[in-house]
């Protein structure tokens, strides 16, 4: 999917996303950020954060950057910023495949159901790669195809359908893994029948170490 339709159905999703998927899509982010060890001062990214459904799950005492595609997402998010009186929060309208911040700049970064709507999974992971610090957690929550080879065959059969409301179906984590060259720290599902995963990687390229700055090109919400 390219990004200019991509920005167009989020643009129509903003009026439905939280009333019917705010249940599902929280159950996960809430136990995922539980477990990324954030400390009081750090600075997180949220890549595609949407409505900002994640928001209430991160203390106030975290720089929390939230990047998307889309301007009506990000208003749902910037409200929700704003309700929560949430100072330390703020947004960038942007393409997370050209993020818009210097190298090493985020100690978490959170990926949540995004990895499968870009058009470009690993170029996204390359500036992900980028702009987390070395050791930086990464946590993706996401939808990966199935190791079952019929469930697989249906979600390809159901991927232009998928596509047409804004994802697709048929990403597997271990080919995402190999063409990235990163290693899945580890995996869960909520529960056995879960569709969904959430996967802890290491950011593990050889860079140097640089101090905590503002990242260049946000603005407060
Ligand atoms: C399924 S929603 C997930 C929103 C939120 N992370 C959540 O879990 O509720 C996907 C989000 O990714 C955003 N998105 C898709 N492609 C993007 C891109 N290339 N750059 C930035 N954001 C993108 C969409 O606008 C949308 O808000």
């Amino acid at each position: 999917m390219q990004e200019h339709t991509t920005r167009i159905i989020y643009n129509i999703w903003a009026h439905f996303y939280d009333p019917l998927l705010t249940k599902l899509v929280q159950r996960r982010q809430e136990q995922a950020i539980s477990r990324m060890d954030l400390n009081p001062g750090e600075w997180l990214l949220d890549i595609g954060i949407g409505t900002g459904l994640s928001l209430p799950f991160y203390s106030q005492d975290l720089n929390v950057v939230g990047l998307d595609i889309s301007e009506g997402m990000l208003g749902k998010a910037k409200r929700r910023i704003e309700e929560m009186d949430f100072r330390r929060a703020r947004l960038a309208l942007a393409d997370a495949m050209r993020l818009p911040f210097e190298d090493d700049s985020f100690d978490h970064i959170l990926v949540s159901h995004v990895i499968t709507v870009v058009s470009d999974p690993i170029r996204l992971i390359d500036e992900i790669r980028r702009v987390g610090k070395p050791g930086c957690r990464i946590v993706v929550i996401n939808h990966f195809q199935s190791g079952n080879s019929i469930m697989a065959l249906l979600e390809k059969w159901l991927c232009p359908l998928c596509q047409k409301i804004g994802w697709r179906s048929d990403l597997a984590l271990e080919d995402l893994m190999v063409q990235t060259g990163l290693d899945v720290d580890f995996r869960y599902k909520l529960d056995n029948v879960d569709l969904w995963e959430t996967v802890f990687i290491t950011n593990t390229p050889a860079k140097k170490a640089s101090d905590a700055k503002i990242p260049s090109g946000i603005s407060a919400a």
